[in-house]
């Protein structure tokens, strides 16, 4: 019975992957250690077998319970981290505590534990912004926001464990994650939810920033992949199905929810906003993985959770401190011109 350890299993992409591992992989159990920060949730997992994953609240800085949570787990997969840009650019300080100082603190015990794999979860916003071709592993990181360059720093230091301490580490980069479960504070979750309120959209800029589009079930078994697979000490990047602009995907939802233009408002850009974001991911598809989702089918799906799941999100976007945080995001910002 293997026993993994997974960081940050209440979160959005966390989740998705513990559900999918416990049913791909059924003689695995799962440590979930989370601190449920505003974007951990415990509804998440709430359907899972006990038997086979628990969660230990507590915080991936703090040594003592890492130990605790990660004794006898043959495998790690870090996933906690702070993750929202906006956030990161109002306060990078959580950014850094978390995503770097966590990770250190993870890699120490994984050495002084014995764990025989340590995977990695990134981003490929580390890369920075990339006006035309597509990145790759061994690019330069050139990242813009305080949240990439933390994820840059925790990137960094996985590859430093390894040359130093041969640390059985790998590392993953994704493109932006959609799916069920994701905080509604991300664009395609804010979106939908806003759509259902008929409620405007604040489109950042001109919207013609690009983004690559993986879902999280897709991520989840490329992650998989990787642990089983991939070579130690190597970096793998896991791209989505489809890449479009803001303004597409927009267009887009509004379609498929019937809803009228006149609920985009284009607001002040953010800052330092990437431009375009793409990766080769050559490298994860000599390791046998193929995507499930096309992106349609992917959107659609989603757009039905979000319906059949208002119990889930009204009560998050209802909290104080969401309300708060929108303000800022949106009132803040000064409305620009016309879609
Ligand atoms: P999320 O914000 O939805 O969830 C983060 C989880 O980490 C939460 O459950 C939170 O409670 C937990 N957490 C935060 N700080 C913690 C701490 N100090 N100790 C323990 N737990 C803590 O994030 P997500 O979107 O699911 O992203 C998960 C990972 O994937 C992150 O490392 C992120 O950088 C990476 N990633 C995300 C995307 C994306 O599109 N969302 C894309 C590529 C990579
Ligand atoms: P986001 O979900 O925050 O992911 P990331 O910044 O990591 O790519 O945003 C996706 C894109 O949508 C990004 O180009 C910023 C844009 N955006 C908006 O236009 N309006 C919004 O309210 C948000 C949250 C994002």
């Amino acid at each position: 019975m293997p026993k993994v350890l997974v960081t940050g299993g209440l979160g959005f992409i966390g989740s998705n992957f513990v559900r999918r591992a416990l049913s791909a992989r059924p003689s695995w159990t799962i440590v979930d250690l989370d601190k449920r920060t505003y974007a951990g949730n415990p509804a998440n997992v709430a359907d899972l077998p006990r038997s086979r994953h628990r969660w230990i609240k507590g915080d991936i800085c703090d040594p003592k319970t890492v130990d605790k949570a990660m004794r006898g787990c043959e495998l790690v997969v870090h996933f906690a981290a702070e993750t929202h840009v906006d956030r990161s650019i109002h306060d990078a300080s959580a950014f850094l505590r978390t995503n770097v100082v966590g990770t250190q603190v993870l890699l120490d015990a994984a050495l002084r534990l014995g764990v025989r794999r340590f995977l990695h979860v990134s981003t490929d916003e580390v890369y920075g912004s990339v006006p035309k071709g597509f990145s790759r592993e061994g690019d330069r990181l050139e990242p813009n926001s305080p949240y990439a360059a933390s994820k840059a720093a925790s990137d960094l230091l996985v590859r430093s464990y390894f040359v130093t301490h041969k640390a059985p580490v790998l590392t993953t980069r994704a493109s932006n994650n959609y799916g069920p479960y994701q905080y509604p504070e991300k664009a395609l979750p804010l979106m939908i939810t806003n759509f259902m309120e008929d409620k405007p959209f604040p489109m950042y800029g001109d919207g013609r920033q690009v983004r690559d589009w993986l879902h999280a079930a897709d991520h989840a078994r490329a992650i998989l992949t990787v642990l089983e697979k991939g070579a130690l000490g190597e970096v793998y990047n896991i791209g989505g199905s489809y890449t479009c602009q803001n303004r597409e995907l927009i267009e887009r939802v509004l379609k498929l929810m019937g809803k009228p233009r006149s609920l985009v408002v284009p607001v002040e850009d953010r800052k330092g906003h990437d431009r375009r974001y793409a990766l080769d991911c050559g490298k994860l598809l000599k390791l046998g993985f193929k995507h499930e989702y096309d992106f349609d089918k992917g959107l659609r799906e989603t757009i039905a959770w979000y319906r059949d799941n208002e119990r889930w999100w009204r009560p998050l976007k209802k909290a104080g401190g969401y309300r708060s945080y929108y303000k800022t995001q949106y009132k803040g910002r000064r409305p620009q011109g016309v879609v």
